[in-house]
């Protein structure tokens, strides 16, 4: 469903974040990017839903080579999730995945006031997908780091997309918020066949929740396996 070719990024002031990475990601895989700090995760997938700019290099999405035309409709079937949540704070939990449903150069929150019952009903309906009915008119500043999340991924799928780019959505998390958040990840990709890319940085839960891992290095990949395949030499390769 997503195929990348070549694709280059070099930062101002020289930073080669991205040397020409290759990844082809299968419609309904689950696959993780394991890589240390700095070796161009987060740039790879800003990449993909034009967050970021490319230099060079060509990224098809459902067999569609993306364009300044084609960029639009990719991010309307892309979901993102950040390790920050990124949530507005005293916004009601329905509110921040009501915004899932605004294009990304809307900024009146005063949109609010037109969203009509069917969204309200869908956002609902995603909160319970996560969990979290019972929260949805607490502000999302009353939460625990685990429920911010799962706000954050009710935020993501309320839109349906087919992909879901999440962005180490579990590094603010303690083990057990961070596994219910990867199971939950992983009944998504599954229920819904949404194909999930994911950054992290545990090799753990890269092995126990993704049907392949990548590993990243100075903006180029060093393997490309399944799980059951990943053992020491393998990571050492990155995590030197
Ligand atoms: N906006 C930017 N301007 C300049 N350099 C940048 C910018 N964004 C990222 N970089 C650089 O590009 C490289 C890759 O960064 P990136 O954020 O993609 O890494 P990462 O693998 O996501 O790291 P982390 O695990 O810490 O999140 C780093 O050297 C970083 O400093
Ligand atoms: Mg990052």
């Amino acid at each position: 469903m997503l195929e990348i070719k070549n694709l280059k990024k070099t930062f101002q002031g020289g930073v080669e974040a991205l040397r020409g990475v290759d990844l082809k990601v299968n419609k309904g895989e689950f696959l993780s990017i394991l890589g240390p700090s700095g070796s161009g995760k987060t740039t790879l997938l800003r990449s993909i839903n034009g967050l970021e700019n490319i230099d060079s290099g060509e990224i098809f999405f459902e067999s569609e080579k993306i364009n300044k035309i084609y960029l639009p409709q990719v991010q309307k079937k892309t979901g993102m999730i950040f390790q920050e949540f990124n949530l507005i704070n005293n916004l009601s939990a329905i509110n921040n995945v009501l915004t899932g449903l605004l294009n990304s150069t809307s900024k009146f929150l005063s949109m609010f006031y037109l969203f009509t019952k069917e969204q309200k009903l869908q956002a609902l309906k995603a909160l319970e997908t996560v969990g979290l009915l019972d929260k949805a008119y607490n502000r999302a500043d009353e939460l625990s780091g685990g429920q911010r999340q799962r706000v954050g991924i009710a935020r993501a799928i309320i839109k349906k997309p087919t992909l879901l780019l999440a962005d180490e959505p579990v590094a603010s998390l303690d083990p057990k918020a961070a596994d219910l958040i990867m199971s939950l990840l992983k009944k998504i990709n599954k229920e819904f066949k949404i194909t999930v890319v994911c950054n992290l940085h545990q090799v753990g839960l890269a092995s126990q929740y993704s049907d392949r891992i990548v590993g990243l290095l100075d903006g180029a990949i060093m393997f490309d396996n399944l799980p059951s395949n990943i053992n020491k030499t393998i990571i050492d390769q990155i995590y030197k």
